[in-house]
């Protein structure tokens, strides 16, 4: 019996990129300018329907299970107004609860976005304690609770599953879409690009860093910002701009997802190459996006994770994850990541993308602009646009 191994998905996204570099083919060039209305950025009911239609409700990835490598880590969050605790229990589950006492509501973990090591969790304000698995397994005075049922007092826990190494949680803990088990079906929510993040096996990379900011800018600035190229070799001139083609790219509307390639200066190489030495990371860069708040971009090297959730209109939580296909084995090597996260954290995307974003945040409001215009290069943020409008109605 012979078994056909299917190509990877970016093999038919290659074929077609080096016939958009020789000549602008792809259907993009035949659609219409578009206008984005500012107020979709400012106005608060939009915002307000935003959180609890899209991010209350939605599966999201808050990150990658091995940040939690060892049983005992524990990371708080406050994402999209609401706290959460991600911990790896004895049993080896990663699990997401609330991180709100069931007490009197105080937070367990008060300090976000770094990991900690614990035996149980311990509240601050009255020191009832919790299992890792979210159990109580004590309190302070108990003869001052005699009607206390503390088998239904554990941690609300959010339903949640780990898949390709990534967590996903739905951010309510009385959500449908989960079954008895509080787990989810995520390959079913990524459709085709479950096959994609298997194939490019993110599930075996290794969490190497994480830096977590707010900054002031609506999510869909930011995301906007990621799903287009027509700005990387001007606005990134001075840093990634010089190993990327001019704005060609081309890719796929997978659902409400996206999957992108982009060319860099190294794509006509693949043309003497057989298909299977065609790498999505040197021969041109992959992009997933994963509706409505994720960005994973493969860079040569290290993959990046983007996880943009919303406080405010105006105020975003901006998380990026640097995932690495092993761990550093000696300090050359960790030299050599820690300049790439630099350059990519602190330089292109804060120093670059967010400062932009932040820019037009303040401007939306000065009447400069009654739409926001959208060119043949920048078709993903009309997919986009389109997807979160028909999710809003
Ligand atoms: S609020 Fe947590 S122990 Fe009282
Ligand atoms: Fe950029």
């Amino acid at each position: 019996m012979t078994m056909t191994i299917a190509a990877p998905p970016w093999q038919d996204l290659f074929q077609r990129l080096l016939s958009e570099l020789d000549h602008r083919g792809s259907a993009d060039w035949q659609a219409d300018q578009a206008r984005l209305d500012p107020a979709i950025y400012h106005n608060p009911q939009r915002y307000q329907a935003e959180r609890d239609r899209l991010f209350r409700r939605l599966p999201l990835c808050l990150g990658h299970a091995d940040q939690l490598s060892e049983p005992g880590s524990v990371v708080a969050f406050e994402l999209c107004g609401v706290p959460v605790l991600i911990a790896r229990h004895r049993d080896g589950e990663v699990r997401v609860f609330l991180n709100v006492c069931r007490h009197r509501g105080a937070r367990l973990i008060a300090e976000e976005s770094t990991v900690c090591h614990k035996q149980s969790l311990v509240c601050p304000y009255h020191a009832w304690t919790y299992r890792l698995d979210g159990t109580l397994a004590g309190l302070p005075r108990p003869e001052a609770f005699p009607d206390l049922q503390r088998h239904l007092l554990g941690l609300r826990r959010l339903p949640s599953t780990v898949r390709h190494g990534l967590v996903w949680a739905v951010l309510d803990p009385a959500a449908d879409g989960a079954d008895s088990n509080r787990t989810l079906d995520i390959a079913g929510y990524l459709g085709e690009l479950d096959r994609d993040l298997e194939a490019i096996s993110i599930g075996r990379h290794r969490f190497y860093r994480q830096h977590a900011v707010r900054r002031a800018t609506n999510w869909k600035l930011i995301v906007d910002a990621f799903l287009e190229v027509y700005h990387v070799t001007r606005l990134h001139a001075g840093t990634i701009g010089p190993f990327f083609a001019d704005s060609v790219s081309v890719g796929d509307a997978v659902g409400p997802h996206q999957r992108y390639l982009v060319a860099r200066d190294r794509t006509a190489e693949i043309r003497a190459l057989p298909p299977e030495h065609w790498s999505p990371q040197v021969h041109g860069t992959l992009v997933h996006f994963v509706f409505p708040n994720s960005i994973i971009v493969y860079h040569p090297d290290y993959i990046s994770h983007l996880g943009m959730f919303p406080s405010a209109p105006d105020e975003t939580l901006f998380v990026h994850t640097m995932l690495t296909p092993k761990l550093p084995a000696d300090a050359k090597e960790e030299a050599h990541w820690t300049r790439s996260f630099e350059l990519m954290d602190g330089g292109v995307f804060n120093g670059e993308d967010l400062a932009i974003c932040e820019q037009i945040q303040r401007g939306l409001l000065s009447g400069a602009n009654d739409g926001l215009i959208v060119g043949r290069l920048e078709q993903n943020l009309s997919r986009f646009h389109g997807n979160l409008d028909a999710a809003l109605r």
